[in-house]
């Protein structure tokens, strides 16, 4: 398919992040004449400073708590430090591969890749330096950036996640303000690395979108790994000097700490793009769009952290697949919102799909629940890890929400996602014989319970 005589592209991307490069890849695949903008590195913030170099900083976190517990396994060593040098060289060689193998498939596509700041000229242009491109389809996939508070400064003791990702040793005392995921992985991984950690959370709970029971579970794990938590508490402001961070919260109280990490949230990257000037809605910086990421002008889609919603890259790749195969033709079905997993990397892992409690019983009235206690499951044990698999069931219909937490279970959200999209019942996944001794059998084994035929477990 080829644009018509006015267009250059039949699509043009602004925005090389996880929305905006599978877009673009999915789109070449299917024979579109796709242009490209980026004005940093192909990748964005998943491959940059997000997901995968914390990721590589959490699997840190994990070796050095391996090492700290080896005795507890029968193997006798020492953890003398972390080098925070070695550490980086290992994180940006992760980084750096996946980079090139991300260049390589790029090109390989035949996308015409254009570096540099794009903004919307009217609907069917995007300026970049001196060069106007001309589309029939304009993708807006400008991503996301850290938040930070009125009044509080991100410079010197005072970072966001992007800073905290290059900082050259390990501070000793942290304050983590905002207890989300962003706060509870960071946490996690400053812990581990040798610092003293305090996370300060305004609401009542910890990853306040996850399951009430997930949220108890962390509490409880990171009181036991030395980790302060406050919720309920207000901030009311940070001042630094060279040597120390200040903060003090609305009650009085006031904290000291060699680093400030603010991680309150993200805000959508929209504006001075042209955006509204192009009768694009923008709503709170976000850019609203219907079910099949339609924005409010004809031929131009938005996908990623600028749509309202979970800012997940894994959102973003199949908001980009869909917007490239919508735009040739192939009427994709639109996402599942609620199907998109979720991961949070902190020790111990948390993984959840679907519905939590408190919304199934809102959208079902009568549900019920069962927790299976990780402590009856061979291979956590084996682990040494502590959590449970928790199921939400509407009352005699399907699994609607999986909630997971303990070390490694992340990995257990592919079968958790299967189950809840395809409605599966406790009875129908029963049926299905789990491995063991694997942590994925805990998930076998409270669907065995919910049917009332528990194994290692009470009823
Ligand atoms: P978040 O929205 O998850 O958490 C921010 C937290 O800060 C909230 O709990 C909020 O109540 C708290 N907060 C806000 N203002 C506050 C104040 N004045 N005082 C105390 N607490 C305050 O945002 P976060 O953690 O910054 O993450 C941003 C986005 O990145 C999220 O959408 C998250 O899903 C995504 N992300 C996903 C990851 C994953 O999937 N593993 C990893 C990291 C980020």
């Amino acid at each position: 398919m080829s644009g018509s005589a006015a267009d250059d592209y039949d699509v043009i991307i602004l925005g090389g992040g996880s929305g905006g490069y599978a877009c673009a890849l999915r789109a070449a695949g299917l024979g579109l004449s796709v242009a490209l903008v980026e004005k940093a590195k192909l990748g964005g913030t998943c491959l940059h400073q997000g997901c995968i170099p914390t990721k590589a900083m959490l699997h840190t976190a994990e070796v050095a708590d391996a090492t700290r517990q080896s005795a507890q396994f029968g193997v006798t060593a020492t953890l003398e430090s972390v080098d925070m040098a070695a550490v980086h060289r290992y994180k940006d060689g992760v980084v750096a591969r996946l980079y090139k193998g991300l260049q390589g498939l790029v090109k390989a596509a035949t996308i015409d890749y254009v570096e540099g700041v794009g903004a919307l000229d009217g609907h069917r242009t995007v300026v970049v330096g001196d060069r106007r491109l001309n589309a029939a389809n304009v993708v807006l996939a400008t991503g996301s950036r850290a938040r930070s508070l009125p009044g509080l400064e991100v410079t010197g003791r005072i970072m966001t996640s992007d800073e905290a990702l290059t900082i050259d040793e390990v501070p000793e005392r942290v304050v983590v303000l905002g207890g989300g995921v962003i706060g509870v992985e960071f946490a996690s991984v400053f812990k581990s690395f040798g610092a003293d950690v305090t996370v300060i959370e305004a609401l009542p709970r910890l990853v306040a979108a996850e399951d009430e029971a997930i949220s108890k579970q962390l509490e409880r794990a990171f009181r036991r790994r030395k980790i302060a938590v406050k919720t309920g508490a207000r901030f009311a402001g940070a001042t630094q000097s060279e040597d120390v961070v200040t903060i003090s919260l609305e009650s009085g109280e006031t904290l000291e700490a060699d680093l400030l990490l603010v991680a309150v949230g993200r805000d959508p990257a929209t504006d001075g793009l042209g955006y509204e000037a192009a009768g694009v809605t923008v709503d709170r910086g976000f850019v609203p769009t219907d079910d099949r990421l339609r924005t409010s002008v004809d031929g131009v889609y938005a996908v990623g952290d600028i749509v309202p919603g979970l800012q997940l890259a894994h959102r973003g790749f199949a908001q980009g697949i869909f917007v490239a195969e919508e735009i040739a033709g192939l009427a994709p079905a639109v996402i599942d919102e609620p199907g998109i997993p979720r991961v949070t990397y902190c020790d111990p892992e948390i993984a959840s799909v679907g519905l939590d409690e408190a919304q199934a019983r809102e959208r079902y009235g009568e549900v019920e629940t069962y927790e299976y206690n990780l402590g009856g499951n061979g291979k956590s044990q084996i682990l040494g890890t502590q959590g449970f698999v928790k199921l939400v069931r509407a009352k005699d219909g399907p699994v609607v929400g999986v909630h997971m937490i303990g070390a490694r279970m992340g990995e257990q959200v592919g079968e958790a996602q299967l189950i809840v999209g395809w409605d599966a019942h406790p009875e129908d996944v029963a049926g299905f014989v789990h491995a063991h001794p694997t942590q994925n059998e805990a998930l076998g084994e409270a669907h065995l319970a919910l049917a009332g035929k528990p194994l290692h477990a009470h009823a």
